[in-house]
């Protein structure tokens, strides 16, 4: 697939089958990921890639327990709220069940710890659509950065203490074959084009 059509074909994909993508193809998108600009070429962020069906159900409960217990506030973003109140009526999955589940941090008070993750989630989205995989950023762990249970897991398996959770990104198989690509017209994202007179 040609760039600018795996940019402009991108959308999230949130149903899954349990098919784990290839070994191969999930290396490919981690690639796509590092090769992401990074302020004053830092190269900080770092990619922790959970395939293990039991890890994932054991994180999915965690967090599902630690959103129980927050109070919703009226400064919270709605899907923060969102993510509360599933997690409240219980059998919440914030990752939808996809077989893979990339968590990406970076360095605790470096000012491009946002930017770099997001160009590297992009980067990764853009190749997972090129690759016919479905992918979908996950924010529910970076809401949960300062949770302590939520660290304690995610230390077990690389995260570093100085790192904070950026982002994270499922991947797999769409249930219907091929990831939705639906091109929707953009109404928001204004342009403003400054023609010299
Ligand atoms: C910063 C950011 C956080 C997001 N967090 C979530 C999330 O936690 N769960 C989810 O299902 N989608 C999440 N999304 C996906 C957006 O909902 C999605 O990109 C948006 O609705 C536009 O749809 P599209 O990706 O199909 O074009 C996130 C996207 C971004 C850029």
């Amino acid at each position: 697939m040609e760039a600018l059509e795996a940019i402009l074909t991108r959308r999230s994909t949130r149903k899954y089958t349990e098919q784990m993508p290839e070994r191969e193809l999930i290396e490919k998108i981690i690639e796509a990921g590092r090769y992401a600009p990074s302020g004053s070429n830092s190269q900080k962020t770092h990619f922790i890639i959970f395939s293990d069906k039991e890890l994932l159900t054991e994180l999915a409960g965690i967090v599902q327990g630690e959103f129980a217990k927050m109070e919703i506030t009226d400064d919270m973003y709605v899907s923060l709220k969102g993510s509360i109140n599933a997690a409240k009526k219980g059998g919440y999955v914030f990752y939808y069940g996809a077989p893979v589940l990339i968590v990406v941090a970076n360095r605790k008070g470096y000012g491009n710890a946002m930017a770099d993750s997001a160009c590297a989630l992009e980067n990764m989205m853009v190749a997972a659509n090129a690759l016919d995989l479905g992918s979908c950023w996950i924010n529910q762990l970076h809401w949960l950065d300062d949770n302590s249970t939520v660290r304690a897991f995610l230390e077990q398996y690389g995260l570093l203490k100085e790192e904070t959770i950026t982002g994270g990104l499922i991947i797999g198989y769409p249930v219907n074959g091929v990831p939705e690509r639906t091109m929707t017209e953009r109404k928001g994202n204004p342009v403003t084009w400054v023609e010299v007179k």
